[in-house]
């Protein structure tokens, strides 16, 4: 059965967040309010097979910085993972962002997401100076507020 690749509407909020924590193993589901697909639909996708979701992208293109867009979340169900679907997803949004002017790419991960890390390094992504190293990576103290470290990822597009 064919995926099918599209934007992200207000009608997915639902089933995507009913996901979420189940996907990552931890409750992130607070990090993804419905406003981004409220207000970031146009540069988020959905991936879907026989109407049941695969994987999915929240990203953006920034506001304060015109030359850069931002990927805040991606997904895929653990069932289809290793398949190629998040960088399918990845690649489509560099594209589209590169076609509106954005030369860099930039996104967040926990030190301790240590799948979400070696994604990152395998999509092209540098790990940008922090003020710490943990187990080799580079990390950003407090970065998200008191002890929430972040590792911190840019890409040129
Ligand atoms: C991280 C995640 C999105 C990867 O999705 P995926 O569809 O399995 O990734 P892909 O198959 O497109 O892999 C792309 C590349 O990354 C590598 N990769 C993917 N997951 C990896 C892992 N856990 N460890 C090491 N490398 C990994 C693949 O080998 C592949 O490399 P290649 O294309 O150079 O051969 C998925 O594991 C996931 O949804 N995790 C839970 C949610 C999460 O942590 N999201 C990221 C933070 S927002």
């Amino acid at each position: 059965m064919e995926q099918t690749f599209r934007n992200a509407s207000t009608r997915d909020y639902a089933r995507v967040s009913a996901v979420v924590n189940d996907w990552w193993g931890w409750d992130a589901v607070s990090m993804l309010p419905r406003l981004f697909f409220e207000h970031f639909a146009d540069t988020s996708f959905v991936v879907e097979q026989a109407g049941t979701l695969q994987a999915f992208l929240i990203g953006f293109r920034s506001q304060s910085r015109p030359l850069e867009a931002y990927i805040h979340f991606v997904g895929v169900a653990p069932e289809a993972r290793q398949h190629g679907l998040a960088r399918a997803l990845y690649e489509r949004f560099f594209a589209d962002s590169h076609a509106a002017g954005c030369r860099r790419v930039g996104c967040v991960t926990g030190p301790g997401n240590r799948a979400s890390v070696a994604f990152h390094r395998r999509m092209g992504f540098e790990i940008t100076t922090g003020d710490q190293i943990i187990d080799g990576i580079a990390v950003h103290s407090g970065y998200d507020g008191a002890g929430r470290d972040r590792v911190v990822f840019q890409r040129a597009i």
